[in-house]
């Protein structure tokens, strides 16, 4: 079973140096991305199997948290098309309620998730910055 967890800045995957406990390929992502670069994120939402992290959505908030800005979303391959990131997204969005997200993708499929995801909030502005390859 999948569990999903909304946690405060406090929480190692907030943290600038990727977790022990983050799989390598989540590591790589992280450094590509330059997590650590950006700070501590203010806020993030872990998917887990048990004691397994299988994905992670982090993300900063405007001035007046009525933005939120994405900024690092991963999912095991092993998870993928499973409606994860969806969730992980979401339950981010409930918590934050913001007016606007910010988000730059830099992959394909994470175009494809932003664009499905902001046909279906009608109350968000979602702006996509695609800098995938
Ligand atoms: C991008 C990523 C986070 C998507 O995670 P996911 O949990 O598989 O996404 P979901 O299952 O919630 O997908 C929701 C929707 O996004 C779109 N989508 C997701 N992955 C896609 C892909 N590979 N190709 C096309 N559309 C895709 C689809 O519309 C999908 O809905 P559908 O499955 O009903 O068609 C995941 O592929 C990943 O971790 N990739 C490596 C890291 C990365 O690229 N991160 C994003 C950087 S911007």
């Amino acid at each position: 079973m999948i569990t999903y967890k909304c946690v405060s800045r406090r929480h190692g995957i907030c943290g600038k140096v990727p977790p022990a406990y983050l799989n390598k390929l989540a590591v790589a992502k992280w450094r590509e991305w330059a997590l650590g670069d950006a700070g501590v994120a203010d806020g993030a939402v872990i998917a887990n199997v048990g004691t397994k992290v299988i994905g992670f959505f982090r993300y900063n908030l405007g001035a007046y948290s009525d933005l939120l800005i994405a900024y690092g979303t991963w999912v095991d391959s092993k998870y993928r098309r499973r409606g994860v990131t969806s969730k992980l997204w979401k339950k981010a969005i409930a918590k934050v309620k913001p007016y606007h997200i910010d988000v730059t993708t830099t992959s394909h499929a994470g175009y494809k998730f932003a664009s499905k995801l902001a046909k279906q909030y009608n109350d968000v502005a979602i702006y996509i910055n695609d800098v995938s390859p």
